[in-house]
């Protein structure tokens, strides 16, 4: 077991080297370096990540596999090669990016496959990132990427960022924040939250500023305040941009800079988030968002912060505060 685990492990290892070597030194990795390089990328952070570039040609990685000595069952296994009917072997990564996957130990258990756009290749019905398929060793729910490497400044920092996109974290992580990870393309899990709070008190979300990242933010604070003990603050990325476009437009130090300075705390994310699909003026749509805060307001755990929430309501509708401190203590009742 333990045998298969680490020939699964060398296995992966291989490939990523193979990946790593195609795209740095040869030709058919040329297109794919020029378009890291283009969208940012040094050379350096490429090594750092060891992103590879997987070719069109479906039968490389087979090829160079089956010279080793590794069981056909063992490669199947692996989920980066499989067989067809009549027995040829094909890759399952082609005309794709890739970023290997490492497990909380550093070893290298899976990939993510960027799509590589090309004019020469149609990609129309494919997926613009592909995993790979869930393994004994390759379980999505209990990894984020970067975690391996980011864990020392997590711990160092007391915090930790998540990040949507690998895109994101290798960004952020040129921007000097080195302590960056993502979920892998699915929403958070109970078991990453589990992970991150073994190290980290501090939880920072900064997803993409898109309508399907406020959403998820929005998912993301409550499983992690229902789950676990980290404080919240969010990162919210302007004009609909991820951390990556934000850096891209306004250069290297923006992020670093975005990130430290512009925090908000959940009562903050949420006073915009509910107020979404509302419109204030309306005397029913005002009540229900004044409920709904107060309800926000009875989760803060901190006295303080909890007072200053109450006093910023009170003055931008206009109402006593002993008034809300009224309705808060009814309702506080009222939730349990
Ligand atoms: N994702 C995925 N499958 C897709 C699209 C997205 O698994 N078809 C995951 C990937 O992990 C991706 C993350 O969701 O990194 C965020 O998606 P998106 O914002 O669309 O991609 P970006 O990370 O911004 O990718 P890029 O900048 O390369 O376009
Ligand atoms: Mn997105
Ligand atoms: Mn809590
Ligand atoms: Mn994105
Ligand atoms: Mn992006």
């Amino acid at each position: 077991k333990v045998l298969e685990e680490n020939q699964l492990i060398q296995i992966h290892e291989k490939t990523s080297e193979l990946y790593h070597h195609i795209l740095m030194n040869t030709q058919i990795g040329e297109k794919a370096l020029q378009y890291l390089l283009d969208r940012g990328l040094t050379e350096e952070v490429i090594r750092t990540f060891q992103i590879g570039f997987a070719p069109r040609d479906r039968s490389l990685l087979s090829k160079v596999l089956e010279k080793e000595n590794f069981s056909e069952e063992l490669l199947r296994k692996s989920g980066l090669l499989f067989q067809m009917d009549n027995g040829d072997w094909l890759d399952r990564f082609y005309q794709r990016i890739m970023f290997p996957i490492t497990n909380y130990q550093g070893k290298i258990i899976g990939f993510s496959g960027r799509i590589l756009e090309d004019e020469t290749f149609d990609s129309t019905d494919q997926p613009k990132y592909l995993n790979s398929p869930e393994t004994e060793l390759f379980n999505k729910r209990f990894i984020l990427f970067n975690f391996n490497q980011a864990r020392s400044e997590i711990r160092k920092k007391n915090e930790v960022i998540l990040f949507e996109g690998f895109m994101d974290v290798i960004s952020a992580w040129m921007s000097g924040v080195k302590n960056g990870v993502a979920s892998m393309g699915t929403s958070l899990t109970v078991d990453q939250i589990r992970a991150l709070e073994k190290v980290s008190e501090d939880c920072l979300i900064s997803y993409d500023g898109d309508n399907a990242g406020i959403e998820a933010t929005n998912r993301a604070i409550d499983l992690i305040a229902s789950e676990s003990t980290m404080s919240i603050q969010i990162v919210s990325i302007p004009d609909k941009m991820d951390p990556d476009d934000y850096r891209k437009k306004y250069g290297n130090d923006s992020l670093k800079e975005l990130i430290k300075n512009n925090r908000d705390t959940v009562f903050q994310f949420k006073k915009e988030y509910l107020k979404r699909g509302k419109n204030i003026q309306v005397e029913a749509d005002k009540l229900e968002y004044i409920d709904e805060l107060l309800q926000e307001v009875s989760n803060i755990s901190s006295i303080v912060e909890a007072d200053l929430a109450l006093t910023q309501l009170a003055e931008e509708f206009n109402l006593s505060k002993s008034t809300l401190q009224n309705e808060l203590r009814t309702k506080k009742q009222h939730y349990k």
